[in-house]
């Protein structure tokens, strides 16, 4: 009877359109649809998911708005054009879900990533309950809102002679660790709003106890609201299909099988930063003279005045041989999983952080921007399961850090703590283990409301 009210229970997903904000709502929305839940899933018309990979459910796009696209993989100007334009007609769609709806398929909850806190109005206005997705780091939450506490009391942005010093309350971040973003103007009055509803809303996190312990605790402590640490949510889905925007190239796996275990460095940005040509130039010769042989992500386009790797030296290739594979877009979950990758050179998203730590792969860290320097911050000084690039990108610290990680006794203590934590890590997923609690509670949760 209890089965049969939960199997009739929708909940509508409203995802931000980003590679990493689109892959753990959607890994969210099988893990609910594996616990009874039908899934709609309301989306912009840009990057949006693909609907054949997800046959169980749902998709509507947001009609698009007379302002167009933003600046194509700009996240912030992404984040002002969806909060400001996109509320009057994701109130239209959410009615037309309701119409649709059958006396037995009502509307549970709006889970929304937090970026989109815009839905958060519509939903209270239509008496629906909502439920925040947080796809970073709990200790990304932490640094953030004390980023705008700072920038209110005037202390954002800082001068360079404080870039080292620790911020008060957050060890071991320093200023220059804080998550910034280039259009602060721009970004912190609407991640003000966000941050100000999620003390109204419930908030998953694609974290675990075991790795942040003492940030949950502090969230718990300063918020009254329920939190639910689930993660890692991409062991937890039962379903093996792909949320990639990109076409992944499998043709590395088959170069992988014929490595020798534990000898490949992955090198991959993710789905936003950029490189200059220099800093291409850069990695290109630091990963060459490491002599380990190297499997390395170029997205079409991440290079600056660049179409791919066209501007690397004359002769690079060739020189490589064997030794090194380049492609635009990699199965990560599946390169990190192969027995042949012993190191990730990563510039930490929280995405590929947590694949990564799951994989119990040590990490060189090369963070950009935002989240990525908290989450690096943390790698290297608090789990010590990496080591930060930091300064200019330079070849003899690139390849001083892939010895370093890859073939010295540092990388050796780095991998047998990660050995460690994806142990623990897969502990908490199962039956009686934090995540596995947590995700029940929500499940419990989503269906008293
Ligand atoms: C963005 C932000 O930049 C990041 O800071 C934030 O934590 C999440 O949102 P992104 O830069 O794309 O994400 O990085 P990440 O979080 O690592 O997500 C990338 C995803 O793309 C991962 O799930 C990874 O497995 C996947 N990926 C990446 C591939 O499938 N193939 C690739 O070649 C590279």
């Amino acid at each position: 009877m209890e089965k049969e009210r939960k199997r009739s229970l929708r909940v509508v997903l409203v995802p931000f359109p980003f590679q990493g904000h689109i892959t753990p709502m959607l890994q969210l929305g099988s893990i609910l649809h594996s616990n009874g839940f039908s899934i709609t899933v309301v989306h912009a018309q840009y990057n949006s998911p693909n609907p054949s990979s997800h046959p169980d459910f749902s998709f509507i796009p947001l009609p698009d708005t007379s302002s167009g696209p933003p600046v194509p993989g700009d996240i912030i100007a992404s984040l002002v054009q969806l909060n400001t334009n996109y509320k009057a007609r994701f109130q239209e769609c959410l009615a037309e879900v309701m119409r649709q709806q059958g006396p037995d398929d009502g509307i549970a909850c709006i889970i929304h990533d937090e970026l989109m806190y815009f839905s958060q109005a519509e939903a209270k206005d239509l008496k629906l309950p909502s439920i925040v997705l947080t796809i970073s780091s709990a200790a990304n939450f932490l640094a953030r809102a004390a980023l705008i506490q700072l920038r209110a009391e005037g202390h954002i942005p800082f001068p360079e002679s404080m870039s080292q010093n620790l911020v008060p309350e957050l060890y071991p971040l320093r200023f220059k660790d804080l998550p910034i973003f280039e259009k602060l103007d721009d970004y912190l009055p609407i991640v003000s709003k966000a941050f100000n509803n999620k003390t109204f809303s419930p908030i998953i996190y694609n974290t675990i106890e075991c790795l942040e312990n003492s940030s949950l605790a502090k969230i718990q402590q300063q918020y009254q609201v329920p939190i639910f640490p689930i993660g890692p949510m991409h062991r937890i889905v039962s379903t093996a299909s792909s949320s990639s925007l990109l076409e992944e190239d499998i043709s590395c796996l088959t170069w992988l099988d014929k490595q020798s275990c534990k000898s490949v460095i992955y090198v991959s940005l993710g789905s936003v930063a950029f490189m200059d040509i220099k800093e291409l130039v850069e990695m290109a010769l630091g990963l060459a003279n490491s002599m380990q042989p190297f499997l390395w992500v170029v997205r079409p386009g991440s290079v600056r005045c660049a179409e791919w790797i066209e501007v690397l030296p004359e002769g690079f290739k060739e020189n490589i041989g064997e030794r090194g594979y380049i492609v635009k877009w990699a199965p990560q979950k599946e390169v990190l999983a192969h027995g042949a990758v012993g190191g990730f050179l990563s510039h930490c998203g929280w995405n590929s952080t947590i694949e990564s730590i799951c994989e119990g792969i040590p990490m060189i860290c090369r963070p950009c921007f935002g989240d990525q320097t908290v989450n690096a911050r943390y790698v290297s000084h608090v789990w010590r399961l990496g080591l930060e690039l930091e300064g200019d990108l330079e070849r003899g610290e690139i390849e001083r850090a892939i010895r370093k990680v890859m073939a010295e006794e540092e990388g050796e203590a780095m991998r047998e703590r990660a050995k460690n934590l994806k142990e623990n890590i897969e502990l908490c997923t199962k039956e009686g283990g934090s995540s596995y609690n947590s995700l029940k509670r929500l499940v419990e949760m989503i269906m008293s409301f």
